[in-house]
């Protein structure tokens, strides 16, 4: 393979490729010599120095770093949390549901963030959701007339984990910040995948994870809160991590910390934050944005050849209309996967569709394998 291609300079470092054609980014990044190194040296730390909390802490703070500089965000913006749910979850146990009552959401989300919002339901907030259209994108038509005065968040994801469909975030930010809503993005599946920016996109809070685009592992995640929010959310989902003074040690009241670490909760995930680091290291040394415009030449290429076999592609085929994810339609999807799995091709399924979702390490070859499978098994495409 030529170095002069951007998989060329860096498949070797993700040894799975030996083996497989893993091309499944958007449940899982394949793990990198780098980030087996990261476990390797967790485990030296512990064995070596026994509880090394204050290097421990200051490992945090290195995730805290790394993150808020992903989003362009200050480092007192961003909270390091176990999951996206945990730190969505922190902030709708503190919001208020008293003179504005509605959270609007799209239809594509993730499940957790409908149960999340569900769940305040029984302290008084009122969930409405938002249509998807036939094309599998939700029209910002259909955000205009779910928002009102009485709106006090709008719940969006990026790219559907679904669909594959990017929004037009800041499209939905100026209808929502127009009518005095603030907005929550879930960016788990862009993250990592292409450049991002919280002052740009408007948003008022973000979440995401290092699991898919960013290489890491389960067990970390992060929560951007802008900052003159702060004080907007007083979390009862909380812990001492939370707290103003971590090392206070006191239980005789709640005060939360004055920053978005506000919410955070427990111990941090030490072993997932020694990967997550190293992932997102080697995503900067790779390139975010050099990986965007790859695989968005991957994408055209899967896309035309899909288009070839007469198949039907459910994602919007339009570049700024997608991320790293393309799903495809298929009459037996369970059955589809399985047969790419048995040529040692890596997909999965959802909604009826196989996900294909390339990354920085993914070739043109990759896409080719993908290809040449569907056409051995056209009987499946719908
Ligand atoms: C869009 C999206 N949101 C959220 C999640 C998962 O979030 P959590 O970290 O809470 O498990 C995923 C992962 O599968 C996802 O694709």
């Amino acid at each position: 393979m030529a170095v002069s291609t951007l998989p060329g300079r860096v498949r070797s470092r993700f040894p799975i490729f030996e083996r497989l054609v893993y091309i499944n980014s958007c449940s899982q990044g394949a793990l990198s010599d780098s980030v087996r190194s990261a476990y390797d040296a967790y485990l030296r730390d512990w064995d070596e120095q026994g509880a090394p909390w204050d290097y421990w802490v200051e490992r945090t703070e290195s995730a805290r770093a790394a993150f808020s500089g992903l989003v362009n965000a200050d480092r007192d913006e961003v909270a390091v949390t176990t999951s996206l749910s945990a730190g969505v979850a922190s902030l709708a146990s503190g919001l208020r549901y008293a003179s504005r009552s509605k959270v609007v959401l799209s239809d594509l989300e993730f499940p957790t963030i409908g149960q999340i919002w569900h769940a305040q339901e029984s302290r008084g907030a009122r969930v409405v959701h938002v249509p998807a259209g036939p094309d599998g994108t939700v029209p910002v038509e259909h955000f205009d007339a779910a928002i009102d005065d009485d709106t006090l968040l709008v719940s969006i994801t990026h790219v559907s984990y679904r669909t594959g469909a990017m929004l037009d975030v800041q499209a939905v930010v100026e209808l929502a910040h127009e009518r005095g809503a603030l907005v929550l993005l879930d960016a788990y599946q862009t993250v990592g995948s292409m450049p991002l920016d919280v002052k740009e996109l408007g948003v008022d809070f973000l979440g995401a994870g290092v699991l898919k685009y960013l290489l890491g592992s389960a067990g970390l995640a992060f929560f951007y809160c802008r900052r003159e929010l702060f004080e907007k959310a007083r979390p009862t989902a909380t812990g001492w991590f939370a707290d103003e003074d971590i090392f206070a040690m006191d239980i005789h009241d709640y005060s939360p910390s004055p920053t978005a670490r506000r919410f955070q909760s427990g111990t941090p995930p030490v072993p997932s934050i020694y990967a997550g680091i190293a992932g997102i290291e080697l995503m900067q040394e790779i390139g975010i944005a050099a990986t965007r415009e790859h695989v968005l030449e991957l994408n055209d290429r899967l896309i035309a050849g899909v288009d070839e076999l007469g198949g039907t592609v459910a994602t919007p085929r339009e570049r700024e209309q997608h991320g790293a994810l393309i799903c495809i339609r298929s009459t037996d999807v369970t059955g589809l996967v399985a047969a790419l799995a048995a040529r040692g091709i890596v997909t999965s399924e959802r909604d009826g569709s196989l996900r294909v979702s390339a990354h920085a390490y993914n070739t043109e070859e990759d896409i080719d394998a993908v290809l040449e499978a569907l056409r051995r098994n056209r009987e499946l495409l719908a």
